[in-house]
């Protein structure tokens, strides 16, 4: 709920209350942001706020306005505010741009365009005139009541004569006191996604994120600020994403006064968006959220947000074979017809064929772009295959990298101007493929016509929607600053497209793994893959990282063969399998090649899986045990009753003397009595929840990386187990 009075604007959600004022001089001034407070009392919270200051610039004379120390809504560059601002504007005037507050409303319908958050329960626009020049600067706030979220974003209104050079655009900024905080991002490489990184903030600026066009294996737009103690269950927490794929940039500072300043939004590096005269600009939606029980709190917000307002797609999601590891790019129909087999006798429910059935694709090196299938291995085209897969109830799925061009393509022999390329320089290629120039109307049609076909033709069900290669060479010429950000949006408007046209095809998000993990690309696929990585020691990291920002609704994990084909490290398979159920699960084994008892060993695994996978969407899934720096991971999922859940550990290294780990459960109903067992290995205990919450679940030592072969006892790193809890009675 959003109230505005006494020149106080104070927006409440269930737990959290996020206020400011707008000064005298018309600037907006951050009050407070944190856990709920009552209506009514600002002025304490303004009072705090008016120093007296000796080094800083000041308005108008008036001393006690040191603009260095005000914490502000949004700052302009070129006001005095000597910290990293939110936005820069230029004209060819060289006109400095003096922002002041004129009106709000609330209510009324944001413009954001394409990928959006939907579903708030309120919103405010805060209008901005420029003194001397007629621009308009809005600053919305959409309010997510239920999740404890508002997101923020401005929109830039260039009424003036002549063109306005749009250098940063911050679509946040939040400024509070520094009392110790760190921040902690989500880094990484290819296998390596979104681990977690804690920086300490000194007096200085850090600033991350991508330039590379896409948001990036490097550096996940999702980031927390919480207090120095805070951990996955104690502590003060803000938590912070973007609703966008592209380049992006996350700002934390920390200034002489001691303010932290916190920023998002599109990556600055290289920016410049050309506001022609008449024309908006709309920033990517930031999401913040406020959270006082810790990591596990912010990421809860965080969890229920993408699932109810950023998700769209709310059927089903399949337990899917996919080929690729199990036959790469020597694919047939003979081969897919043989999986198909098995895979409905295992108890799958798609077949997802991915690279290698199109073109002339053998390898990497060509047929991007001839989106037609290679006749040499599916000699009575892909329908064939299609209706065999469906005939079985299947569900059939098919892999396309629709951005790309490989320069040996049909496409490119006829098309070669769609290509990314800048003639005269020397060529940089990624796995042998360019990038194709989404912004030329032409190739949208294009795509949008020739994946229309093929969902039509081959009646697909699910597309595994790839993307292999960033970035290099950047056109547009003049407007080589906007490139990237209007590459993102043409490729949104092609989603858009498809996705209103075919609303029950899922598409499964992917870049080379999962480089492009973000709230963007989930508007339009509600799973992504999340790492090309699926061994279970990376992936027990990968997935624990991840969840963070993300639900476990949204991750798509594999069972694929041991040792790993991307690390070459041997696990059992109830591990790969306890890591894969945590998320939507599919599998990329060659079952054609399982023996009898594999094959047994995954049919099991299935059917557990299709008992847990209804408490996977929308429910409350916490880290019990911080595996980043301890050995254990632990994770818990509750339904929203609190009745039915899981617990899967991660057990790191076998270790000859250690304590039997103890976990304490959490959100149980402290009256109800739980069973909590594996009937596998023969654990079942019995206990009210307020025991399991406060003493703690023992489990036996041989759960510790002891596993018994056949004749012999081994000791065993990596390993897994996961515990069913049922709530039973009073
Ligand atoms: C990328 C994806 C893989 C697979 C291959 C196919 O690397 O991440 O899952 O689809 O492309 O070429």
């Amino acid at each position: 709920m959003i109230t505005f009075k006494d020149n106080i604007c104070q927006i409440n959600t269930l737990n959290t209350s996020y206020l400011f004022t707008i000064t005298k001089y018309g600037d907006a001034m951050q009050l407070y942001y944190g856990a709920k407070i009552p209506n009514g009392e600002g002025n304490v919270l303004i009072q705090k706020r008016s120093l007296l200051l000796v080094n800083s610039l000041y308005m108008d004379k008036d001393v006690s306005y040191g603009i260095d120390d005000m914490q502000f809504e949004y700052s302009y560059a070129h006001r005095g505010d000597s910290r990293p601002c939110a936005m820069t504007l230029r004209n060819e005037n060289g006109e400095v741009f003096d922002m002041v507050f004129d009106c709000y409303k609330i209510g009324e319908n944001p413009p954001t365009k394409l990928t959006k958050s939907h579903g708030h329960s309120d919103s405010i626009k805060l209008v901005f005139k420029c003194l001397n020049s007629d621009i308009i600067v809005e600053h919305w706030y959409l309010v997510y009541e239920d999740s404890d979220v508002i997101s923020r974003f401005v929109r830039v209104i260039n009424n003036s004569n002549c063109e306005l050079d749009i250098f940063k655009v911050m679509s946040m900024q939040l400024d509070m006191e520094y009392n110790g905080q760190k921040l902690i991002t989500f880094n990484g490489a290819w296998g390596r996604e979104r681990y977690k990184n804690c920086h300490e903030i000194a007096q200085c600026r850090i600033v991350c994120g991508s330039n590379t066009g896409m948001s990036s294996a490097e550096c996940n737009p999702f980031f927390i600020v919480g207090e120095q103690t805070s951990s996955n269950t104690k502590g003060d927490c803000f938590a912070f994403n973007l609703v966008y794929s592209g380049s992006h940039e996350i700002s934390v500072g920390r200034d002489s006064f001691d303010n932290l300043r916190i920023m998002n939004g599109i990556n600055s590096d290289g920016f410049c968006y050309k506001l022609a005269k008449g024309c908006e600009f709309v920033s990517p939606e930031s999401v913040i959220t406020f959270g006082k029980d810790g990591y596990n709190s912010v990421s809860q917000n965080m969890h229920k947000f993408i699932e109810n307002n950023i998700v769209r797609y709310k059927g089903t999601i399949p337990i899917m074979l996919n080929t690729w590891e199990a036959v790469y790019f020597d694919i047939s129909y003979e081969k897919v017809s043989q999986i198909a087999d098995k895979a409905k006798e295992m108890g799958f429910e798609a077949l997802v064929i991915d690279d290698g059935w199109f073109g002339v694709r053998n390898d990497d090196t060509s047929s991007l772009g001839d989106w037609f299938e290679n006749t040499a291995k599916f000699p009575n085209g892909l329908e064939q295959i299609s209706k065999y897969i469906q005939n079985k109830d299947l569900k059939f799925g098919i892999w396309l990298e629709p951005e790309m061009i490989s320069e040996n393509s049909d496409l490119y022999r006829k098309n070669s101007h769609w290509a990314i390329k800048i003639d005269g320089i020397r060529e940089i290629v990624g796995r042998n493929q360019m990038i194709l120039d989404l912004t030329n109307v032409d190739v949208r049609e294009y795509l949008i016509n020739s994946i229309s076909q093929i969902i039509e033709k081959y009646n697909v069900d699910y597309i595994k929607w790839d993307y292999n290669r960033r970035f290099s060479d950047i056109a547009g010429g003049r407007k080589s600053g906007q490139y990237l950000h209007e590459y993102i949006m043409s490729l949104y408007e092609i989603l858009e497209t498809l996705t209103t046209k075919y609303p029950n095809v899922i598409i499964e998000g992917c870049a080379s793994g999962g480089g492009r993990f973000d709230l963007g690309m989930l508007c339009y696929s509600p799973i992504i893959w999340t790492s090309d990585n699926t061994n279970p020691h990376s992936r027990a990291h990968i997935q624990d990282g991840t969840s963070y920002g993300y639900p476990i609704s949204v991750m798509i994990n594999h069972i694929s063969p041991s040792p790993s084909h991307q690390t070459a490290r041997a696990t059992l398979p109830q591990t790969v399998i306890d890591i894969a159920s945590v998320g939507r699960m599919g599998s990329q084994l060659d079952i054609t090649k399982c023996s009898e008892q594999e094959c047994d060993i995954y049919s099991n695994a299935i059917k557990n899986y299709k008992n847990i996978r209804n408490i996977i969407h929308g429910c409350s899934f916490s880290r019990l045990s911080d595996g980043f720096v301890q050995n254990d991971f632990v994770w818990q999922a509750m339904d929203e009753q609190c009745n039915n859940g899981f617990i899967t550990i991660f057990h790191k290294r076998f270790n000859t003397v250690s304590k039997s780990l103890k976990i304490k459960l959490t959100g149980l109903n402290a009256d109800i009595n739980y069973n909590v067992y594996d009937r596998n290995r023969n654990f079942e205990i019995t206990a009210k929840g307020a025991t399991l919450m406060n003493v703690g679940l023992v489990l036996p030592q041989n759960y510790q990386g002891n596993e018994k072969n056949s004749n012999s006892l081994m000791l065993i790193d990596d390993t897994a187990l996961t515990l069913t809890i049922q709530a039973i009675s009073k």
